[in-house]
Parts: structure tokens; sequence; C-alpha cells
């Protein structure tokens, strides 16, 4: 005989019954709203909801309503500030960090808690490597691709030997590393790597090693307020002239307007740059700069926007319905992504596979100059999804 629901239970079952999906979605911003990130955590947010705007406010048919914490870049808060987000907000969906010690915590209480993390800036390589997991994506990078693309360039310009230099933390690391395997491979030598702990910037003891040991080239990774401090400080202590600075393009996003006469022709390698010959930049600039006029549109910018299209591209799969993970996360890991950086694939490991651009900063500009390495992916090591 066939069930017939009537009344209370009948609306119950409309509400809770299986597969009615809610008709909003909970996202949670674990983001550095201060601190030396603080601008890049701001872009993000900006261009994710740009994204979302544009959409009507609205993903597979679901309201997207927010949640957000500031992370401050702090590694030890890292864990409560993710539960802040996972455990109080009850959030669906988890879009952070910059800093990739924080995202390190990050990824490791969305594990757990099972929640779908997109990271959209954050590039520690353990991420998509030994911690891989089928829950957790990345808008960004892994921090050894810029390196190893802007290596591949520095050796094939003929450079021999190379010091480098960043901050003593995941990120720092893992670029220098990215550099040093394709300049070594390429005949090259990385014959000193100076460091200083997170977020400092005394430069003025490493600037004057870099002088004494007098390399061909300097690799730098450093980004937001501390990549301001240290182009200022590179060209004010005389060496902009003498050796050529390269590094992971963080160096010079989001940060010409501070930086002005120090970062002219500087190059660096990244998976954006300003002025791409396509049309969907077009319109993200355009659209972005108008809303916000005082802010560049910038790779933080962008990496934000399509944390929200990789977002989209699941829950379109799911008819809105995020209780379907698997479904989901599926969809995710098989889109390619139209990106204002140029269209993009998610590895197993849940990396874009992208081009790098080479670019030379001309006025406010990260002109590219060429594609360093094109559809280049994140090795992930160890990864058992690959
Ligand atoms: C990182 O910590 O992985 C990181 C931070 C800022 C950047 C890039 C990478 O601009």
């Amino acid at each position: 005989m066939k069930k017939v629901l009537t009344g209370t239970a009948l609306a119950l079952s409309l509400a809770f019954g299986a597969g009615a999906a809610s008709a909003e979605v909970k996202v949670g911003f674990m983001l550095p709203y201060s601190g030396t990130y603080a601008q890049l955590g701001e872009a993000i947010e900006n261009g994710f909801k740009m994204y979302v705007e544009e959409q009507g406010g609205k993903l597979a048919g679901q309201e997207v309503t927010y949640f957000r914490v500031d992370d401050e870049s702090n590694p030890s808060k890292g864990p409560d500030n993710a539960n802040r987000l996972i455990k109080r907000d009850n959030v669906d969906i988890l879009i952070g960090t910059v800093h990739s010690g924080v995202a390190m915590a990050l990824a490791k209480a969305a594990t757990e808690s099972d929640v779908t993390l997109i990271i959209p800036n954050a590039g520690a390589v353990a991420i998509t490597g030994p911690l891989c997991s089928k829950n957790v994506f990345r808008s960004s990078f892994s921090n050894w691709q810029p390196g190893y693309a802007m290596g591949v360039v520095a050796a094939e310009d003929g450079h021999k030997k190379a010091v480098t230099i960043s901050w003593n933390y995941a990120a720092g690391k893992e670029s220098t590393d990215g550099f040093k395997e394709a300049f070594e491979k390429g005949g090259g030598e990385v014959v000193e790597h100076l460091t200083l702990p997170f977020p400092q910037v005394e430069f003025q003891p490493l600037l004057t090693e870099i002088a004494s040991i007098k390399p061909d080239v300097v690799y730098t990774f450093f980004a937001g307020g501390g990549a301001v401090k240290f182009v200022q400080d590179y060209a004010a202590a005389g060496l902009k002239d003498q050796i050529p600075l390269v590094g992971a393009g963080f160096l010079t996003d989001g940060t010409l307007k501070a930086q002005g006469e120090s970062a002219q022709g500087l190059r660096t390698a990244l998976h954006y740059a300003d002025g791409l010959d396509n049309e969907l930049d077009k319109k993200f600039r355009e659209n972005y700069s108008e809303k916000y006029p005082d802010l560049p549109p910038d790779v933080y910018a962008v990496q934000g926007y399509d944390a929200a299209q990789m977002l989209a591209a699941g829950m379109e799969a799911v008819d809105g319905d995020v209780s379907k993970k698997d479904q989901m996360r599926d969809a995710i890991r098989n889109a390619t992504i139209k990106s204002p950086r140029g269209d993009f694939t998610i590895s197993k490991s849940g990396n874009p596979v992208q081009d790098f651009y080479l670019r030379e900063v001309k006025g406010m500009d990260n002109v590219p100059v060429k594609i360093a390495v094109e559809d280049l992916a994140d090795p992930s090591r160890g990864c058992k999804l690959m």
C-alpha cells in the first residue's frame, strides 16, 4: 500500500527528507585580516564574493552566507580558529588560508571533521603531498611551483651562482627548494640560503652578506608587507643594479604602489600577470577595479575568485546539495576552471595544473614576458591519491 504523508509529517519530510537541500550554503573564511598578510586576506575575500555576486548571490541555487575568522597568520592559534568555524559556526565549506603554517592546522582540522576545504593561497607542499586528502583543494599553487618556474628561467638566462633568501618557515623553504631543483638541473648552483624568522624585516645583515658573496642572481620568497620592505631595502643597499633580484611573483604582486621605483624592472614567476591576453581576465579586472577602486586586481583576488568557481563547479554537480560530499569533491577534481589567469585543471592531489608566467615590473604592472613553464603540475610527492 502506498504510504501517504499528511500534515506535520509531510512538512518534516519536505524539510529534512532524503536529498532535500537546505536553501543556503555556509562558507567560512579563515584568513589573515591583520599583520603582514592582511591585504592578501582581504583581496581573497573580495575576489570570492565578487564571483558569487556575479552569480546573483547564489551558487547552484543556494544563498551563500559568510562567517569569518582573523587567523593573524599565527600557526599556534590555527587549531582553535579552525574549530570556531567548524564546530561553533557549523560551516559547510572552509576557505583559507594565506600562511602555510596556519594552513597545515586548518587542513588537519578540516580532514578530521570531513569538511571540504579550498585553500585560496597557502602553498604548503605537504598538503598536496604526504598529507593530501580528498576533502582538500587549492585554487592557488604549491610553493614548489613558482620557485621551480623561476629556476628554469634563471638557468636559461645563463646564471650560474645563486643565493636564495626568505623567511624561515615552510613557504620560504619550499619556494627556494623549488628554485634550487630547477636551477641546479639547468647547470647552476645555489651557494647559500639565507633566512630570517617570519614576519621579521631586519634585512640589513643579510643584504651585507649577499654583497660579499657576489652571486650572479638572488632568488627570494617574500610576500605582503615584508615583500614591500625587502624590495625597497635591496634597492637602497645599492644591490639592484649589481645583482639581478628574481623571485616567486608574490614579491611584486599587490605591492607595486608601495614599492614604486625600487621594483621597476624586477622579473618574477607566477601563475598570473597583469594584462594577459584573455577576455575573461579583462572582465575580471574591470569589475574588480570598479568594485574596489583602491585595490589592484592581484593574484590573491584571482585565487579568491577561482576558489568560488571551484566551489560552484562542485555544487552544480550535486544541485546545491553539499551533503553529497564525495560527488561534489569528484566534480571539483574533474573541473576545468576558466580563470582570469587562463584555464587550469586540478590534479588528483587537489592542486592547480597551470601555466607559470615570467613577468617584468613596468610602472604599476607585472607585465607578462613569456610563459616560463607551461602546464606545470606540482609533483605531489608522497600523495596517495596520485
Ligand atoms: C605561504 O605561506 O604559503 C604563502 C604566503 C604568502 C604568499 C605565498 C605563499 O604570497
